[in-house]
């Protein structure tokens, strides 16, 4: 097998054999291809796609170049939820408690931000104390004990995925849906959870502009679940506009308590609901009610056991940003459009996320909302608070929320989209 002919038959819009599918990732894997010829493979990927048994012959090599995780020792079902990713996305932070609240144990293998969405890792690490690095061994404790847990993946979880994310993230080949689809379910076999939900996310601050796209990511996904004993559920979910009124690290972290203490933005409550609720029945826990939950406080209870049992303090002050910016309405009327992938970037450009991936990242910095479309608003009003330890990004930031926003006369008929889209089973 030699390298150069796997990337000639799919340059040349050729069927990638299951040999050479094998091979190639392995190799990849081991060191023998080097990171220019996986780049030149993953581009002709990206422009000549995979058919579905290509898809799903390189989603089983990518769980077979590491180990696979194995929960089935514990008392509680697994069920986890992943995020094709989106702005203002805190979702993990109140739905890990809250299942776990209910009876099932959430493995929760989650990442850092890239680009303009955030990663769960660096919003929790926003809570003084807390640390993402956990072994196997704490990790099944805290589960067992908890019930949730939110941690990095060890190394030696799909490790072709590991090197070849990275490899496409700086080589414009993420947006591609064999490559994402094979991407995350590598990972979530390998970690071996008993159920999936996914929650895909469609429009401007989403991988997915558009809702056929995400419908064939979410349905390769589910697929690819099928093929693997793994039961997926996928939820098609809005991200034209920011969820909730927070973006940001530890901005995210307060609104993720507001709404495990049975307030915090409808959005957010509505979203988490809903994937707390497939989870459970996908877990068999179809009579718990996660609603309940979050109002008698036991989501509450197990978000601070969570945080405890990963060093966080969950009593402690979250860090705030030296200066901030009010952004203000130019004219009145109602707000009809606030968008996801403008205040992803403004969050991202104050500090909140990172352009390479060596790089910190701000806890307290991001974007506050004030209005969300729908809302009545008037010249000079509040519509955003900026924040951020350094101002001289304020510039930059105002950038990218330049025409991100409109407001159309008031009267103006608006019919807000549903969160919750679509859903693929
Ligand atoms: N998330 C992943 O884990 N992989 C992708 O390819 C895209 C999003």
């Amino acid at each position: 097998m030699d390298v150069i002919s796997v990337i000639r038959t799919k340059r040349d819009r050729g069927r990638l054999t299951d040999e050479q599918i094998d091979w190639v990732v392995g190799a990849y894997t081991r060191g023998d291809v080097a990171d220019e010829q996986m780049s030149a493979l993953a581009m002709a990927i990206f422009l000549n796609g995979m058919d579905r048994a290509e898809i799903a012959r390189w989603t089983a090599a990518m769980i077979d170049s590491g180990e696979r995780m194995d929960f089935s020792t514990l008392s509680r079902p697994t069920a986890d939820k992943h995020s094709t990713g989106g702005v203002g996305d805190k979702i993990t932070l109140p739905l890990a408690p809250l299942v776990a609240a209910c009876g099932a144990a959430v493995p929760q293998l989650s990442g850092r931000g890239l680009g303009h969405t955030g990663g769960t890792l660096d919003k929790l690490e926003a809570v003084p104390g807390w640390r993402a690095d956990l072994d196997n061994a704490q990790m099944m404790r805290t589960l067992e004990d908890v019930g949730a847990v939110v941690c990095a993946p060890g190394s030696g979880l799909a490790p072709a995925d590991k090197k070849l994310y990275a490899l496409r993230d700086v080589t414009a080949t993420v947006e591609c849906i064999p490559l994402i689809a094979s991407s995350i379910m590598s990972k979530k076999i390998a970690e071996g959870t008993g159920s999936l939900v996914l929650d895909v996310k469609v429009g401007s601050g989403a991988f997915m502009k558009d809702i056929g796209a995400a419908r064939e990511l979410a349905r390769t996904m589910v697929g690819l679940g099928a093929d693997h004993g793994l039961p997926t559920v996928a939820l098609l979910t809005d991200m034209d506009t920011p969820l909730g009124l927070t973006a940001g690290n530890a901005l995210e972290v307060r609104e993720s308590v507001e709404v495990l203490a049975g307030g915090g933005p409808a959005d957010v409550v509505e979203l988490t609901l809903a994937l707390a609720r497939e989870m459970l029945d996908a877990a068999g826990l179809k009579d718990a009610d996660p609603a309940e939950a979050l109002a008698d406080g036991s989501a509450m209870d197990a978000w601070r056991r969570m945080i405890a049992a990963q060093g966080g303090d969950p009593a402690a002050a979250l860090p705030t940003a030296r200066e901030t910016h009010v952004v203000t309405a130019r004219a009145s009327g109602v707000l009809t459009r606030l968008d996801a992938l403008g205040v992803g970037l403004a969050a991202w450009r104050l500090g909140a996320g990172r352009a390479r991936k060596e790089d910190p990242v701000q806890a307290a910095a991001g974007v506050e909302l004030h209005a969300k479309p729908g809302d009545s608003v008037f010249a000079g009003q509040a519509l955003m608070t900026l924040h951020t330890d350094t101002p001289e990004r304020f510039g930059y930031a105002l950038e990218a929320l330049d025409g991100a926003y409109d407001v159309a006369p008031a009267g103006t008929p608006f019919t807000a989209p549903s969160i919750v889209r679509e859903r693929i089973a």
